[in-house]
Formats: structure tokens, sequence, C-alpha cells
């Protein structure tokens, strides 16, 4: 796994780890501000679990830690995320996401082709944002051509007639989703070149616990919590598709081990939100948690400039995972927006320590000598 001390990589690594205790899961990660080893303090003591420092990017590295190791699969999360921070400096995205995914996909080959691909598999992570922006043809809200269990619930709604398939072509706007949509090409390429026996999932917004403070739903639970602004850019009318961090787990858990060599599964939500709405939930949900009238932090809310290039509406079409592999997401987003706050407000200290800086210090302490 690499970028397992992240956000996601942290779900996954946890649900690896207790489900599959004879697998060895070697959690390949820089540690970069998004990397917080105390995401996996429940785990990190386990005899099927390695921590390793590494850069994507350190080619020699990766290379001798696959052959020391005997790695015979790959799941690759490990990049830069946040969209506002590839706006002000590309090259980081480009060095990890594209470079790093092409330092590791070399590292695959040159170890696994002498063994023939027979047991191989390099799983790579990516994101819906590489197809663009959808248009939203229905600002009030339709009824989804297609539901699912999770989507059933009183609020779901879909803005547009379209949604991403697997099938449409790349249209990335910032330099985050580029440089993702670059690294896919790679991936392909490898496949197609070379044989490499390759599977790519794009994903829509996750949402759940130990997700870094700079991401909308995180962020703003924090500002609430201590009555701070909410920054909304634009007018908040933006619509993200949401999913909970532990239905991705599963679906890439279910992927790696049941997904087709060279194929592309789409991964949502099938629950679509305008920022604006979200945010109002978030309001209700913790003023009531703390104790507080519902909405009386609605004067929190602060229209800011808008994100240059911000995408207007992400949609996934997820029906061939569900079709060909039978996964759905679980929750409804009602219940998992409920937990995810109930989780932020019951671990202060662990987001506290990150605003602070002090988990940087984690590995130092925990890790050094061993
Ligand atoms: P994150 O920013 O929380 O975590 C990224 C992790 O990668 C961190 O632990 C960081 O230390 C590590 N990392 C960064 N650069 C590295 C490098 N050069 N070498 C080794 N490790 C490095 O990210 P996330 O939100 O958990 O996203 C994980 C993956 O899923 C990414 O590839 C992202 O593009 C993709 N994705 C995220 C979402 C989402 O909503 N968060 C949705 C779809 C897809
Ligand atoms: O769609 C998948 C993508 O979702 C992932 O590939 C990215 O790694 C992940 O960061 C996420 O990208 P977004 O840009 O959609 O997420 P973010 O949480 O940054 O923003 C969600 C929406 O909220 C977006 O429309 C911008 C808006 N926003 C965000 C922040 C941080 C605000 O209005 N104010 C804010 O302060």
């Amino acid at each position: 796994m690499t970028g397992g001390a992240g956000f996601i990589g942290s779900h996954v690594v946890r649900l690896l780890v207790n489900k599959y205790p004879d697998y060895r899961i070697i959690n390949l990660d820089k540690l970069t501000y998004a990397g917080n080893l105390e995401n996996l303090r429940d785990i990190e003591d386990r005899p099927n679990y390695r921590f390793v420092k590494m850069d994507i990017c350190d080619f020699d590295g990766v290379l001798k830690l696959m052959q020391e190791e005997g790695v015979d699969g790959i799941i690759h999360l490990a990049a830069e995320s946040h969209v506002d921070r590839s706006i002000k400096d590309p090259f980081t995205f480009a060095q990890t996401n594209v470079l790093g995914t092409l330092s590791l996909l070399q590292a695959a080959k040159a170890v696994w082709q002498p063994l023939g691909w027979e047991g191989k598999r390099f799983y790579h992570i990516s994101t819906d944002e590489v197809y663009g922006a959808l248009e939203m043809t229905h600002p009030e809200g339709i009824e989804p051509p297609f539901t699912t269990k999770a989507s059933s619930g009183e609020h779901h709604l879909a803005y547009g007639e379209k949604f991403f398939t697997e099938e449409m072509k790349y249209q990335p706007h910032s330099p985050y989703s580029a440089a993702k949509a670059s690294s896919d090409h790679f991936v392909r390429a490898f496949h197609d070149t070379y044989g490499l026996p390759t599977v790519i999932t794009n994903c829509s917004n996750n949402y759940g616990p130990y997700q870094f403070p700079e991401k909308l739903i995180p962020l703003f639970i924090n500002n609430i919590r201590h009555r701070k602004p909410l920054p909304v850019y634009g007018k908040g009318e933006n619509v993200r598709d949401w999913l909970f961090v532990e239905d991705h787990a599963r679906a890439i858990d279910l992927i790696f081990h049941e997904g087709k060599d060279g194929e592309t599964y789409n991964i949502g939500g099938f629950n679509e939100w305008k920022n604006i709405d979200v945010i109002k939930v978030l309001i209700r949900i913790t003023d009531r948690l703390l104790g507080r009238p519902e909405g009386s932090d609605d004067d929190l809310i602060t229209f800011v400039t808008d994100r240059a290039g911000h995408d207007l509406r992400y949609a996934i079409d997820s029906r061939k995972l569900q079709r060909e592999l039978g996964w759905e997401p679980s929750l409804q987003f009602e219940e998992g927006i409920e937990r995810t706050v109930k989780w932020y407000l019951d671990n202060e200290a662990w987001m506290d320590r990150v605003t602070s800086g002090d988990y940087q210090k984690y590995y130092e302490e925990m890790y050094k000598g061993r």
C-alpha cells in the first residue's frame, strides 16, 4: 500500500490488516503534511503490518523494498490530493502524482516481469475529477434514473441527466486532476505496452473520520466547533457526490481481489449534494451534538471568492461495479454524516494535534529505531 497514513489509505490499511491476518501489509508513505500515523494507532503493532517511511519517487528504494519483501500486489493511494494546493503549487502535484506513479510502475515491472505476471496486481486509485465537470441542467434537482440502497434517502436528487461513466473522455481542469489523469494514462500505457496487470478506480468525494481538515467537511466541523467563519466558495451551488470512506475501502478490497485486469471501475455514492446544503446539515448536526440550538451557527456562513476553475458538478455512475462485482454503498448519507460529525467531536484531541502540528512528532517518538 502506498499513502496508507493518509485519510482513505488509513481506512484501507485497517480493513486489510484486520481482515487478512495471513497477508503482510506494508504501508509505504512519505509522511507529507497529509500523512498521520496516529490514524493507525490501533493496528500499528499487528504482526502482519509494517510501516516504511519512503517517497514513491525513490525508484531504487521502492525496487529494493519490493524485492526484499516479495511484494506481489500494490494498492497505490499516495498522492497530493488537495485541489486548492494544486492551484498554488502544481509542480509538487506533477512530481508525486505523475512521476511518483511512474516510479512505482517501473519498479513493479522490473520486479514482476522476470517472474511472470501471474498472481500480480497493480491497483491505481484515481478520482472522478479526471472526467472534468458535468452540467447542472436541473438546478432544483430531479429524481435520479437509478438508485441504490444508500440513495433512497429523502434528500437524494440528481442535478443533471449526465453522469460520469467509465467511457467518458478525460477533461481535467485543475492541476490536481490533470496530474491524476496523467497518472491514469501511464497506468493504462503499462498495461497495454508491457502487459502489467493493472486495475484503476475513479471515485467521488469521500467523507468520514481521519480526513485532513483542509477538506470541506472536517474543516467546517472544526470551524463550527470553534465558532469560526465557514468560507463557502462562490455561491455554494457546486455539487459533489459524497461517499462514506469505509464504503470506498470495502470497494477497494473487493476490486483488488476480484476486479479484472486492464479494467476501470467508477465508485460513487449516488449521493449528490450542493455544498450549501451539506454545510447546513453540518451546522444542524454539530449544533445539536454540542447542545447548541440547531442552526444557531448559520451566521458563520461566509461567501468568499470562488475557487479558480471550480468544477460545477460531479456525479458518478457506478453501475458497472454494482453489476459486475456486486458492490453498492451501505450507508445513507444522513447516517454517515451524523457518524462523521460525532467522530470529530469525540476525537477533539486528534483534531487539535493535527491543527497544532503535533501529529508530525509521532513518527519520531514512536518509530525511531524500530
Ligand atoms: P491524503 O492527502 O489524505 O493522503 C495522501 C497520503 O499520501 C498521505 O499519507 C501522504 O503522506 C502520502 N504521500 C503524499 N506524497 C507522497 C509521496 N511522494 N510518497 C509517498 N507517500 C506520499 O489523500 P486521500 O484523500 O486519502 O486520497 C488518497 C488517494 O485517493 C489519492 O490518490 C486521491 O487522489 C484519491 N482520491 C481521493 C478522494 C477523496 O475524496 N479524498 C476521492 C477519490 C480519489
Ligand atoms: O471528487 C473526488 C475529489 O474530492 C478527490 O479526488 C480530492 O482528492 C478531494 O480533495 C475532493 O476534491 P474537492 O475539491 O471536491 O474537495 P474539497 O473538500 O476541497 O471541496 C469540496 C467542495 O467544497 C468543493 O466544491 C469546494 C468547496 N469548498 C471547499 C473548501 C475547502 C468550499 O466551498 N470551501 C472550502 O473551504
